[in-house]
């Protein structure tokens, strides 16, 4: 099969190297010249466990190629995938421009019969537009199926995830562009479900916000927990041993970020308002992201009073750990509240700080060194659960900050751990700790 990519972000680039893999003939497109130059010298433009080495083996055979030249990836392909971005628009719906721009280029550079398979999260009806457009570009001799195969790989674990997928969604009416696919992802052994287009569109969005809603319902939770004296580690240990519940997605912290879960959520929203059904539930769910998000400033002018000239070291910026992506990081929104408070801020991250430094400056500094962001500070605010960070000794806290305040957005430490030390603790749905003696004075 020879299989073009349209689009090598994190989807395209994850999809294109692991087909490769299964063997087939892969050719990746983007307008961006320096990533496909990158790409072409071997080298990921993301951080991504494992991807770099699928990508020199398969561009080392041959199996594997990248251009910015639409008549070179179309002309032999037989398969299209769709995985351009399809980012938020101001007033929350997605921006579906770089999609059209695809769907007319593969039209107009097409030589075969093909089967265009869109990976890119797109609203109800959008496959039917793309289905469209290239209908009334392509010659006509040429055949085109449109079919919507949504992508479930998570960052961090793409890799896993595309070979150990818990399914793969085909959504089209037609059986033989079903059965072209389903023969590409035979050897993944992966559970095949096959619906109309637009479940297939909608089964992507319902999971993504499914998924949003358990994180912010256990949120909820954490925060009758702090209120009436309960620890969400247990209750969620608890309700999760209930298989129809599950333990997934149950941990309670600041909320969730990165490039799928805020903007789905809130296209979903206005999916469903476009069809004058207002998603109440799912609105709620927005909010109460939000309102996690606040929570380390808040504790920390609680504990510090003004925060005004005090040193804070923020552990952790990229949205989630084994990723380098600060889209919509809950890093990137305390870091302008605690600026907008007048406190000085030195951020810690293993990985993330080129990004990170894209879209905050110097207004902070940036360190790969838990213990140089620790000098002097005043509270330490964990916003990404790195092993880097849950593997630090407690002693560090103690040794390198002034009176030691940990405010742990992501549950990182056991309670029992940090009483042992002269550190004030908060975390997410857990009772405080205070120390029973300070770093100076024994009290
Ligand atoms: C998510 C989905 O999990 C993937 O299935 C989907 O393919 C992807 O979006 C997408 O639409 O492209 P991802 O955004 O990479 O994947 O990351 P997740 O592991 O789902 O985490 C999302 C956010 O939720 C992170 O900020 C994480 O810290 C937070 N989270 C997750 C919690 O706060 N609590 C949890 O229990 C789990």
């Amino acid at each position: 099969m020879n299989i073009t990519i349209a689009g090598v972000g994190y989807v395209g680039l994850v999809t294109g190297v692991c087909l490769a893999e299964l063997g087939h003939q892969v050719t990746c497109i983007d307008i961006e010249e320096e990533k496909i130059a990158m790409l072409q010298a071997g080298r990921s433009p993301i951080y991504e466990p494992g991807l770099e080495t699928l990508l020199e083996q398969n561009l080392g055979c041959g199996r594997l190629q990248f251009t910015t030249d639409p008549h070179c990836a179309y002309k032999k392909a037989d398969i299209v995938f769709i995985a351009v971005g399809t980012p938020e628009r101001p007033d929350g719906t997605a921006n579906l421009e770089y999609i059209q721009v695809a769907a007319k280029t593969i039209a107009q550079y097409i030589t075969n019969d093909i089967i265009v398979c869109t990976k890119s999260t797109v609203p109800v009806g959008t496959n039917d537009q793309i289905k469209q457009i290239i209908e009334s570009i392509k010659p006509p001799y040429l055949q085109v199926e449109v079919v919507s195969n949504p992508e479930f790989l998570r960052e961090g674990s793409a890799i896993l995830d595309f070979f150990h997928g818990d399914r793969i969604v085909i959504g089209t009416d037609r059986p033989e562009a079903a059965a072209v696919l389903e023969q590409i992802y035979l050897p993944l052994k992966t559970p095949i479900i096959k619906t109309d287009v637009k479940s297939a569109e909608m089964i992507k969005y319902a999971s993504n916000a499914f998924l949003a809603t358990k994180i912010s319902f256990i949120n909820e939770i954490a925060a009758i927990c702090e209120k009436v004296g309960a620890n969400i580690d247990e209750v969620a240990y608890g309700i999760g041993k209930d298989q129809r519940i599950g333990h997934n997605f149950l941990q309670a912290g600041i909320g969730y970020g990165g490039s799928c879960f805020p903007k789905d959520t809130k296209a979903l929203v206005q999916i469903a308002g476009n069809v004058q059904h207002p998603f109440e539930l799912l609105k709620s769910v927005i909010e109460v992201n939000n309102r996690q998000i606040s929570l380390p400033v808040v504790r920390a002018k609680e504990i510090l009073g003004s925060l005004k000239g005090k040193k804070v070291s923020l552990l952790g910026l990229a949205f989630k750990p084994d990723t380098d992506d600060v889209r919509e990081a809950a890093s990137l929104t305390i870091v302008k509240e605690l600026l907008e408070e007048g406190a000085i801020v030195t951020a810690f991250d293993p990985i993330a700080i080129p990004n990170a430094q894209e879209v905050l400056g110097n207004s902070i500094e940036y360190t790969t060194d838990i213990r140089q962001a620790l000098v002097d500070a005043e509270a330490a605010i964990i916003t990404t659960e790195w092993e880097q960070i849950k593997h630090a000794p407690l002693e560090i806290y103690e040794s390198y900050m002034k009176e030691p305040v940990i405010i742990d957005g992501r549950n990182c430490y056991s309670l029992k751990e940090v009483e042992k030390y002269p550190i004030t603790y908060i975390s997410v749905g857990r009772p405080a700790v205070t120390p029973k003696y300070t770093k100076n004075n024994s009290i």
